[in-house]
């Protein structure tokens, strides 16, 4: 039996194709361990635009109100999970997975994989499929063909997450329409943050403080995204403009090899309720030097904006693109590993059907951010989304047990009378790709993964091999 972990080359055989995996902003937040030769652990690799280790994953994990970023971090880590599964099936083995299996005394450990190699069992077609996928996926930002997308391959997609425990659903009609709303309103928020302006979509996506005024000065605010104030108060204002910030960070750059590239971005949807996320802030509608990015954090988002504006040519988009929400049943970190896994098997699912996918997470991480700011209640203004007051909820639910059950009400909650009782994680666009030249290169560049053989004492950082040259003209290749 091949040793899947016998030196550097095969380590990194096995680890490159979970590199490959979509993370929020590009971020890559995973690191690998090797702890023996046939196990692995995938672990959280929290770290900010600059590459910097912040270690704030206990803090956001253990606050009883986590904001967006360990969720969001955590569905990356379980789409590299799926990615690392298949490769493992791939040399024949089995991987056998436990989640989050020491929440308490080491909660940055995401998975325990064990690789069953007693036998070897040769991959399934399928996965072949999903493997040979893993290369060719990629968010896809571009405007889709109008032919909608058959509804047998969107049963597929859904079956394929199903398999992952988590549950995709087609938004069908009004509930598309609100959620392009629900986020076209969210960008208008995000862009305006720290200004105190309104939204510029109005009646759009409404969170507290979204309209400009701190109205709930007595709101708890639990677990501020900065290191230096793990907890304080802060307006809903000021952590609406730190998410901006973050946001500028990670986009139209990629330095050491994170974030998302101008190129990636897309160009701008010539209508209102665009189907893609707006990672320009508003920039290109601001003309002249005086948009939302232009008014300036001092975080590159000027350089970015005005970049932006160049790039950033109106274009017609799918008449009626098509969303589907994908949902777990529960919403701790276990949940959000498997929303990643499911998420991944079903873009890899498409892709291998000929589909492409882009992602509106938006409304969801200012749901996220709403509730960091008052985790009671979520503290969502009523906007389509969201009809009638929540009900009261027991005031001595503190323990973070009940904190996990408020975050996922709070999150269905925005979703308004839907028919769905479990946590909406993700939203995505699924539709046939536009064939046509010249179009830019839309893929994301992957930083060198931290990889930590602890079989070795003291532990070594793994460090890729240099790929073998291929042989020179007019010299035979070698043979031994
Ligand atoms: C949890 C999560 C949330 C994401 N949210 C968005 C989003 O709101 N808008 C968007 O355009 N892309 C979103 N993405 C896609 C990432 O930006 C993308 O995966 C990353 O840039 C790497 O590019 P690739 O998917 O082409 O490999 C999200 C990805 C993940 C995993």
């Amino acid at each position: 039996m091949p040793k899947p972990f016998a030196d550097a080359r095969s380590i990194h055989h096995v680890i490159e194709p979970a590199l490959w995996a979509p993370s929020v902003y590009n971020s890559q937040p995973w690191s690998f361990r090797i702890t023996a030769d046939d196990r692995i652990e995938l672990r959280a690799n929290v770290s900010d635009s600059a590459g910097a280790r912040r270690g704030r994953w206990d803090l956001l994990l253990h606050s009883p109100a986590p904001g967006p970023w360990a969720r969001e971090y955590a569905i990356g880590c379980g789409a590299a999970l799926m990615n690392l599964r298949l490769a493992i099936r791939m040399l024949g083995h089995d991987p056998v997975i436990a989640l989050v299996p020491a929440p308490d005394s080491d909660p940055g450990l995401l998975a325990s994989v064990e690789i069953v190699a007693g036998r070897t069992r040769g991959p399934k077609e399928l996965e072949k499929e999903l493997y040979a996928a893993i290369r060719q996926r990629h968010t896809d930002r571009r405007p889709f063909s109008d032919v909608p997308v058959h509804p047998g391959v969107l049963v597929e997609i859904e079956r394929a997450a199903a398999r992952e425990d988590g549950w995709l659903r087609v938004l069908h009609g009004p509930y598309a329409r609100r959620w392009l709303k629900a986020s076209a309103g969210a960008d208008a928020a995000i862009a305006v943050a720290g200004r105190g302006a309104a939204p510029a979509s109005g009646d759009g996506w409404g969170l507290a403080g979204g309209d400009g005024r701190d109205t709930a000065a007595d709101a708890m605010v639990i677990a501020a995204a900065d290191d230096a104030a793990a907890s304080g108060r802060l307006s809903y204002d000021a952590l609406l403009h730190q998410f901006r910030d973050e946001l500028t960070q990670w986009t139209g750059h990629t330095e050491g090899g994170c974030g998302v590239p101008l190129t990636a971005s897309g160009p701008r949807p010539a209508r209102v309720n665009s189907p893609v996320r707006d990672f320009w802030l508003g920039a290109a509608d601001s003309g002249g030097g005086n948009g939302a990015a232009d008014s300036g954090t001092g975080s590159g988002a000027d350089s970015w904006s005005a970049r932006a504006r160049r790039h950033a040519e109106r274009e017609r988009f799918e008449r009626h693109p098509q969303l589907m929400m994908l949902f777990t049943d529960r919403d701790d970190p276990a949940d959000w590993l498997r929303a990643g896994q499911a998420l991944q098997r079903a873009l890899l699912t498409a892709t291998s059907l000929g589909v492409s996918a882009s992602f509106l997470t938006q409304p969801l991480e200012l749901a996220d951010l709403a509730f960091r700011y008052d985790p009671q209640y979520g503290r969502l203004h009523h906007g389509p989304l969201h009809h009638g007051p929540l009900p009261h909820r027991d005031k001595c639910q503190q323990d973070s047990r009940n904190a996990v059950d408020r975050r996922g009400y709070v999150r269905r909650r925005i979703l308004g009378s839907t028919p769905w009782l479990e946590v909406p994680q993700m939203v995505i666009r699924v539709g046939y790709p536009k064939v046509s030249a010249g179009q830019p290169d839309i893929r994301t560049p992957r930083q060198e993964p931290e990889v930590i053989d602890v079989r070795c004492v003291p532990s070594q950082r793994v460090i890729r091999p240099p790929e073998p040259q291929p042989p020179e003209a007019g010299q035979p290749a070698r043979t031994h």
